[in-house]
C-alpha cells in the first residue's frame, strides 16, 4: 500500500509522515533524502553539472527504509548525516531542479515502494511519481503559521539572532518558487486529500490521516501495528 504526503516548506510533512509509519507498521521514505543524496555526488563532482549527469546510470546511492529510520548510503560509505550537511542544503534545490536528476529519483522511488507498505513525504509524489498511491494527502498551513512553527523550532535550538517577519518572508519566498517552477511544481493533486493545519494540533492532524487510511475498504483486511 502506498501513502503519500506532499505539500509545502514547514508544513510537517517529516514529522507526520514518521508518526504515521510509527502508528501503521509502514515504511517511511524520505524522497527529499534522495535529492540530497545526489546532492553530496554533485559536491563530490567539484558542483560539476555534466560530471554528476554522467554518473547517474551508475550512482552508487543506495538508501534504506525501515519504519521511522531512514539512512543513505553512498557505496558502503554511509552518508546519513553529511545529506544534511550545511553544504548540501545550500545546492539541493538547485539538483532538484535537474529533470534527469528528478527522473533518477522517481525510478528508484518506484522501484524502493514495489510490493511494499509505505508512507512517503515529498512534493510531486502524488501528481508525478505515484499518480496511483493508494492514499494521497496533501498537508498546509497558511504561512503565517508555518513560520512561526519554523521561527519557535529555531528559537527552541538556542538561536537568538531569528525574527518572526524575517522567517514568513522566506516561507513565502519558497513557497513561490516551489509552486511556480517549470519542473515538478508544487501542487495539490486532484485526488489528494488536502489537510490544513493551521487550527490543528499535531495529534489531531495524524488523527486525520489515520482515520482515512482506516476507514477505505482496501484497509479492512489490514494489520497495522498501533493504528
Ligand atoms: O524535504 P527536504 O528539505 O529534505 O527536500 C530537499 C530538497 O528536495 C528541497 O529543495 C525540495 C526538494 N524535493 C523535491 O523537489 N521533490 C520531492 N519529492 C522532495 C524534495
Amino acid at each position: 500500500m502506498i501513502v503519500v504526503i506532499d505539500g509545502p516548506a514547514g508544513a510537517g510533512k517529516s514529522t507526520t509522515a514518521r508518526e504515521i509509519a510509527r502508528r501503521t507498521g509502514f515504511d517511511y521514505v524520505d524522497s527529499g533524502a534522495m535529492y540530497r543524496g545526489f546532492t553530496y555526488l554533485y559536491r563530490l563532482h567539484g558542483f560539476d553539472r555534466s560530471s554528476l549527469l554522467k554518473k547517474l546510470a551508475d550512482h552508487r546511492l543506495r538508501f534504506e527504509f525501515h519504519v521511522t529510520d531512514a539512512r543513505a548510503f553512498h557505496g558502503d560509505r554511509e552518508i546519513t548525516d553529511e545529506i544534511r550537511s550545511d553544504s548540501v542544503n545550500e545546492r539541493v534545490s538547485e539538483v532538484a531542479a535537474m529533470a534527469e536528476v528528478r527522473e533518477a529519483v522517481r525510478h528508484m522511488l518506484r522501484k524502493v515502494s514495489k510490493n511494499r507498505n509505505v508512507v512517503l513525504e515529498g512534493r510531486d509524489l502524488g501528481t508525478v511519481v505515484f499518480p496511483d498511491a493508494d492514499f494521497k494527502f496533501f498537508l498546509t498551513a497558511d504561512p503565517t503559521a508555518r513560520a512561526r512553527r519554523r521561527y519557535e523550532e529555531r528559537i527552541g535550538r538556542g538561536e537568538t539572532q531569528v525574527s518572526l517577519e524575517d522567517v514568513r518572508r522566506n516561507v513565502e519566498k519558497r513557497d513561490h518558487i516551489d509552486s511556480t517552477r517549470d519542473i515538478a511544481p508544487l501542487k495539490k493533486a486532484d485526488d489528494a486529500v488536502e489537510i490544513d493545519s493551521t487550527f490543528l494540533t499535531f495529534e489531531e492532524q495524524v488523527t486525520r490521516i489515520l482515520e482515512h487510511i482506516r476507514n477505505t475498504p482496501e484497509a479492512h483486511n489490514m494489520t497495522f501495528t498501533r493504528i
